[in-house]
């Protein structure tokens, strides 16, 4: 039976959005009272960037937010996410807050809102006040009061304009990538610090929803996760369980947790003495109903128990300019896991996916990203299929609006669906804006 059109196979509610976060677009880093991140700490570490660059000026976004309210107007979307950098809110994380900074996301609020756009804000895209790295951070866990603290700080300003109030980003980069490997910050390399800092990370996500539900909240309130669905290198036994590892490591970790108020016992037994400290009533704690699940899905991970890397490229696979394989049926059996492992899954959305390309040039005031656009299409078709599985879909958002500060690359991966001119700072809509534009009008009807 021939299939739909792509546009006809989502309903009139489903949301679709772009996304970015404060770090990686606002730069004004030292702007009116803003305190230092962590990520503007780590970007001095000689070596920690690429292009040994960093978020001082970003794309501007902080100095041109009604030039980037009316680009996203121009998209056609119906949802922005966002994110607020705790450190422009309360320039320590903890003590006084500043007044300009919550200005700031109360214009892009009600920008959205005067466009008639959804306003997706997360509290914790990576860039915690550096005043609480002194003091530990994530590893400590009056870190986790002071995020809950800041969470109402937030909603009480802004949460009756909200549509949705996401408590963390993608907290395993922030344990992994962050405490275990230290190629993001705060740059630490401890796979004991790591396992703690995910919990500190889960327990201030239930805990703030907690608080925020007790102090009234009107948004729905929920968590992004990335996740990539695991696969055997091969029919080996072995590589079977290597998969079946990655997986609970990779996944389950957070998930479970959310949805079940366990850690999956394989990988606590696997940690040992590196699993964390987990005080009574915490896992009741994390366990809090959710208003919806945000999924970030980039690639799928291919898994072999001798823990060769498994690269696409070198196979000859399609991948981005990350080097990420590009695998949309990744997607849609990623979602229908979820909806297999876990009964009563609240809404999903796709929070991020998009691809980094070699754009070429702005020629005659166009990026012709042909990649990209294929990209977007197929991922959007994963998320259809999803949908007629049953998956409860509720929106999907590209990565990214625009070209950005991918964090240890730099300014040299492009994400965006508008180009970014970091001399000018000029925004050019690529041909996938464009695309994402029709598909949008097409679905409209
Ligand atoms: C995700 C991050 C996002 C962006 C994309 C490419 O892990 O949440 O900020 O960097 O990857």
């Amino acid at each position: 039976m021939p299939q739909a059109p792509l546009h006809c196979q989502f309903p009139p509610h489903f949301v679709w959005g772009v996304a970015t976060s404060s770090f990686q677009i606002e730069g004004a880093a030292h702007a009116d009272g803003k305190g230092e991140s962590v990520w503007d700490r780590f970007c001095k570490q000689p070596g920690a960037i690429a292009d040994a660059s960093n978020g001082d000026i970003a794309c501007d976004h902080y100095n041109r937010l009604e030039e980037d309210l009316d680009l996203i107007a121009s998209l056609g979307v119906n949802c922005y996410r966002f994110s607020v950098a705790w450190p422009r809110v309360q320039p320590l994380g903890q003590g006084n807050w500043n007044p300009k900074g919550l200005d700031f996301y109360e214009r892009l609020v009600d920008g959205l809102k005067a466009r008639g756009i959804q306003a997706f804000a997360t509290l914790n895209h990576w860039d915690l006040p550096q005043g609480l790295q002194e003091r530990g951070g994530w590893n400590e866990r009056n870190t986790v009061h002071r995020f809950v603290d800041y969470a109402r700080h937030v909603q009480a300003r802004l949460g009756d304009r909200l549509d949705g109030l996401t408590t963390h980003n993608e907290p395993w980069v922030v344990a992994v990538l962050g405490h275990e490997q230290g190629s993001f910050a705060p740059g630490i390399k401890s796979r004991g610090i790591a396992a703690q800092v995910s919990h500190h990370l889960l327990l201030s996500h239930g805990l703030a929803l907690q608080a925020l539900r007790a102090d009234g909240a009107r948004s729905p309130l929920g968590i992004v996760l990335n996740l990539s669905s695991c696969v055997p290198a091969t029919a080996m036994p072995a590589d079977i369980a290597a998969a079946r590892m990655a997986d609970a490591r990779g996944r389950r970790w957070y998930a479970d947790p959310l949805f079940k108020g366990c850690y999956p016992d394989e990988v606590l037994a696997e940690l040992g003495a590196d699993a964390p400290i987990v005080q009574p009533g915490d896992m009741a704690a994390i366990e809090q109903p959710m208003d919806y699940l945000g999924v970030n899905y980039y690639a799928r991970t291919v898994v072999a128990a001798s823990g060769a890397d498994w690269d696409a490229r070198q196979r000859g696979l399609p991948v981005t300019d990350m080097g990420w394989e590009i695998y949309p049926q990744g997607l849609a059996d990623l979602l229908c896991l979820l909806h297999r492992d876990y009964p009563g899954l609240p809404p999903v959305y796709v929070t991020e996916n998009g691809g980094a390309f070699k754009d070429q040039a702005v020629v005659n005031g166009r990026v012709q990203d042909d990649d990209r656009i294929a990209y977007l299409r197929e991922h959007i078709a994963a998320v259809a299929s999803a949908l007629q599985q049953g998956v409860p879909m509720a929106g999907y958002m590209v990565w990214s609006l625009m070209d950005n500060f991918e964090w240890a690359s730099g300014y040299q991966k492009r994400f965006g669906i508008v180009h970014v001119d970091y001399r000018t700072l000029a925004r050019t809509p690529k041909a996938s804006a464009d695309w994402y534009r029709d598909f949008l009008k097409a679905w409209r009807g």
